[in-house]
């Protein structure tokens, strides 16, 4: 860690300490986990964001998603990234347990389209049944589709609100939350001021942003304060907290 509380190594076991969730104070805690190269991009030139990633922003993925309630994806980056299985740990079910958590993350994911990797590991071997947020009227065999493996949570018109799934997530006891992308779906969490922390990673790659989506302005522009910066191998993790107050 060359800023924050330590100075010095720290090592991966001590990582989700440094990522730590709140105190339930009654809102729910939104996290945005991303990577991105010096110029921006979110995915490499194969359009995953594993051939940007490390070692060392792996480890700290797995940290942030220990102790979360949910790890929230859209649905592109579900359809383009294979998502493992969310699995329960013997080393974390006592600490989970104590704090009235389930034995895993639940991935939670938000499609209009349904258009889903149904036969991915995330989806069939998670230990919790993952959840789909998706619109009134989705097409009915995906629809049918989802159900046989997910629980399928419809909102009343044709789009789906990010603020709406936070709420009904945190009506599910689900308040610690990691929003693991992709872009489009940080985007509209972002614009609709949810965010309390930005976990960014830098990785020293110039890769052009072709696979990068375009995403629209926001109106306005959210500030966030440094809280630490790890460094391994060239990449920068950073942990960002919302400034002032909401
Ligand atoms: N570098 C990183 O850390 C990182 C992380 C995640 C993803 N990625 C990369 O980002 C790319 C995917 O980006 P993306 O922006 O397309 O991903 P995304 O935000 O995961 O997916 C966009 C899709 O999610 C659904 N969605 C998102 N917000 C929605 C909303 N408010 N209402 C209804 N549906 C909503 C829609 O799905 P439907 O089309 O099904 O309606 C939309 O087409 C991939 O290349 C992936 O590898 C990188």
């Amino acid at each position: 860690m060359i800023l924050g509380p330590v100075h010095g190594p720290v090592a991966t076991e001590d990582l989700p300490e440094h990522y730590p969730w709140p105190e339930r104070d009654g809102r729910p805690w939104v996290r945005a986990m991303m990577s991105c190269t010096l110029d921006g991009a979110a995915a490499g030139a194969d359009g995953l964001s594993g051939s940007i990633s490390s070692d060392a922003d792996g480890a700290v993925f797995s940290a942030v998603r220990r102790f979360a309630d949910v790890v929230l994806v859209g649905g592109g980056t579900l359809a383009a990234e294979e998502y493992g299985p969310s699995k329960a740990s013997e080393e974390d079910a006592a600490r989970r347990a104590a704090a009235g958590q389930a034995p895993a993350p639940v991935i939670a994911v938000v499609s209009g389209s349904l258009k889903l990797p149904l036969d991915d590991d995330g989806f069939t071997a998670s230990t919790v049944r993952p959840i789909v947020f998706t619109t009134a009227d989705p097409d009915p065999d995906r629809l049918a589709a989802v159900r046989e493996r997910c629980d399928v949570v419809q909102a009343d018109g044709d789009t789906v609100d990010v603020g709406w799934v936070v709420e009904r997530l945190a009506e599910r006891g689900l308040w610690r939350i990691v929003c693991e992308g992709g872009p489009s779906l940080l985007r509209d969490a972002a614009a609709a001021d949810l965010l309390d922390e930005a976990d960014l990673t830098f990785a020293p790659l110039l890769v052009g942003s072709e696979n990068t989506p375009r995403t629209d302005m926001l109106d306005d522009a959210s500030r966030f304060e440094l809280a630490h910066v790890l460094t391994e191998e060239g990449v920068l993790m950073t942990r960002y907290l919302r400034g002032g107050t909401r």
